[in-house]
């Protein structure tokens, strides 16, 4: 069993955040949402995996390198421009080969990882061509979408309907044999110009294909918009192993599931967990509340962050509070002291700013 890892696309959702970096590298807990994924195959015994990179490919080549660090073999394939899913099977055609592989789309995040549903494929009766993963999802037009007949056999996948015929909605991760190639040669692009999976799914169907579906266990997300960047970094912080590698010192109290790392230090404050301080962080005169993430690197000095994520090198000072917040890279939130009393921004396309009225 190979695996195909796709890294490509634009992030548009994400924006700004992913003006500056891939959406697949933005971190939850401080880990890349894409290393979840990664891990998880590693963890189901998948050694050789394509990883398909766009114009984000040499950050995500640095942050992947030759895979070792996950215990995988990674092969980086490029693709020209986000054509489709069925887009990037085709350019994987040749390192696949005839063997069964598992496509994982790199902004899914499982909670749960996707070893069990490898592991059923791989002892599959041999009549069934492919496995996908289906959630019940309020919102399914978001979604490729799958009708079930009564047995809950697939008869039918149609990708973001604009009246979805079921509320069951595809997860990003899909296992197929070697049937699914002639399958993505023999469709066309869609009316949005890609070239769908769902139409090449949907193609083995019609040609009397065993499609076979499974219920996601568990949490899962798309993390392709800053609510589900959070709720995400919350569900992934409930499972952060408690650690204190940096300092905390005696005017400050850590309290429930927090993980200081290497060099950080928290002076005269209140970490309430979960929550996840970054390597060489410095935490004076401040709370941060549960479910929040502070990457390395960054300065919370007389704040207040609760239900955040702070990405690497950012700066907060004198703000009280934010909340339900994502700030980039080397960002510096402070406070104004000198007159006017007005806010002063510098902020860069498409950011959300919602200032609290005092
Ligand atoms: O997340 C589940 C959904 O993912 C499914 O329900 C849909 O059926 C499926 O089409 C897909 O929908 P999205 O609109 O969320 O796909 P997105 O364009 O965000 O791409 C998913 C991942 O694949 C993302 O990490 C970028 C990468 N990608 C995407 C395309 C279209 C590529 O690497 N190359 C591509 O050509």
């Amino acid at each position: 069993m190979k695996g195909l890892v796709l890294s490509g696309g634009t992030g548009s959702r994400l924006r700004p955040i992913t003006y500056t970096s891939a959406k697949q590298l933005v971190p939850i807990a401080n880990k890349p949402i894409l290393f979840y994924g990664l891990e998880s195959l590693a963890r189901a015994g998948v050694v050789e995996v394509a990883v398909v990179v766009g114009d984000t490919a040499p950050e995500v080549i640095a942050a992947l390198g030759d895979g070792s660090a996950f215990g995988l073999k990674l092969t980086y394939l490029h693709q020209s421009a986000p054509l489709g899913l069925a887009h990037c099977v085709r350019i994987a055609a040749e390192y696949l080969g005839d063997d069964d592989f598992v496509m994982y789309l790199g902004d899914n995040f499982i909670l749960n990882g996707v070893e069990q549903f490898i592991q059923s494929f791989r002892e599959r009766d041999a009549s069934v061509a492919a496995q996908i993963l289906l959630a019940k999802v309020s919102d399914p037009q978001r979604f490729g979408v799958a009708v079930l007949d009564e047995s809950g056999r697939v008869t039918k996948l149609i990708e973001k309907p604009k009246s979805p015929p079921s509320d069951l909605a595809l997860v990003g991760v899909y296992l197929f044999d070697k049937s699914i190639h002639a399958a993505v040669n023999a469709i066309d692009p869609s009316s949005r110009g890609e070239l769908e999976i769902t139409d090449a799914l949907d193609w083995l169907l019609d040609r009397g294909a065993n499609v076979r579906s499974a219920i996601v266990e568990g949490y899962w997300k798309d993390l392709g918009e800053p609510e589900a960047l959070l709720d995400g970094n919350r569900l992934a912080l409930d499972g952060v192993e408690p650690s204190l590698k940096g300092t905390v010192d005696s005017a400050s109290r850590v309290e429930g599931r927090v993980s200081i790392d290497e060099g950080a230090a928290i002076v005269n404050s209140l970490v309430r967990g979960p929550a996840i301080i970054g390597a060489g962080t410095r935490v004076v005169d401040s709370f941060i509340g549960p479910y929040t993430s502070v990457g390395p690197g960054c300065e919370i000095l007389q704040s207040e962050i609760e239900y955040s994520i702070v990405l690497a090198d950012s700066h907060v000072h004198d703000i009280v509070r934010l909340e339900g917040s994502i700030l980039g890279k080397g960002v510096r939130v402070t406070r104004r002291k000198v007159r006017p009393s007005a806010s002063r921004l510098v902020i860069g396309d498409n950011s959300v700013v919602e200032i609290h009225r005092s």
